[in-house]
């Protein structure tokens, strides 16, 4: 099995998805070794499922409160995205830990909470090119899986992760083969640590149609987490095509 997530970050209001979902059903995508979710904004969450739901399309949030209700105001808890139909939530997203100032604690209170709510987390890990230079990038993940997932009660089947290098996203910039080949067989073996079966780990970062094929022929990368691409049906239903054709 391999995934493809469509983070559509705030690219698209309500019209603009579901013009997106009615092209996207026309494509006849579905494909049996292949789980396509769509993370859209969460008010079009609803009317994009409508269109979508009945044609093998899953669902995630973009991001969660780490409260299931309450006084909070603006925040949508993980429980109300899965009583709205989703399977997944992503969760320490880059642009939540760098734009918002997420913290790895807030990471980890949100994973809690996407995890007691029943939906799947798919929890983002990466470095910085900081990192990257001053070559930190495996304390860096070591050190985000360790405070997300040291004594949570999850199985393998039930999280997934998603290696973004913060450089490369939205940068047209995306990691070499090889490098995502090394870097997910690191995550992978430290991910034993702390779970005993197998978890999928998906590649972030500058995925188009051009580049998929090289990430998910590798036996490390499961699937991959698309921004940019995903947002226009001109380049996300060629990049499903081309998982398709190379798995
Ligand atoms: P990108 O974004 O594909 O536009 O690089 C990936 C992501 O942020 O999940």
């Amino acid at each position: 099995m391999k995934y493809i997530f469509g983070n559509w970050k705030m690219y698209l209001n309500n019209d603009e998805s579901v013009t997106f979902a009615k092209e996207f059903k026309k494509e006849k995508l579905k494909d049996k070794n292949i789980e396509i979710a769509i993370f859209p904004t969460a008010l079009a969450m609803i009317s994009v499922q409508k269109v979508l739901k009945k044609n093998g399309v899953e669902f995630g949030a973009q991001n969660c409160a780490w409260a299931p209700k309450g006084a909070y105001t603006g925040a949508i808890s993980a429980l109300m995205f899965k009583e709205a139909g989703c399977k997944y939530a992503l969760v320490g997203h880059s642009e939540r830990r760098h734009v918002f100032g997420n913290s790895n604690e807030d990471v980890r209170k949100k994973l809690e909470a996407v995890v007691s709510a029943g939906l799947i987390p798919v929890l983002c890990i990466g470095e910085t090119k900081e990192d990257k230079d001053n070559d930190k990038t495996k304390y860096r993940l070591k050190k985000q899986i360790m405070e997300a997932l040291g004594g949570l009660n999850v199985s393998g089947n039930r999280i997934i992760i998603a290696y973004e290098p913060v450089w490369a996203i939205g940068a047209n910039n995306p990691c070499h083969p090889s490098d995502a080949d090394d870097i997910h067989g690191f995550i992978k073996e430290e991910l034993k640590k702390y779970i005993k079966e197998d978890v999928a780990v998906l590649y972030g970062g500058s995925v188009n149609a051009d580049n998929v094929a090289a990430y998910v022929k590798l036996e490390t990368v499961d699937g991959v987490l698309v921004g940019g691409a995903s947002i226009k049906i001109g380049a996300f239903a060629p990049l499903v095509k081309a998982v398709r054709n190379s798995i």
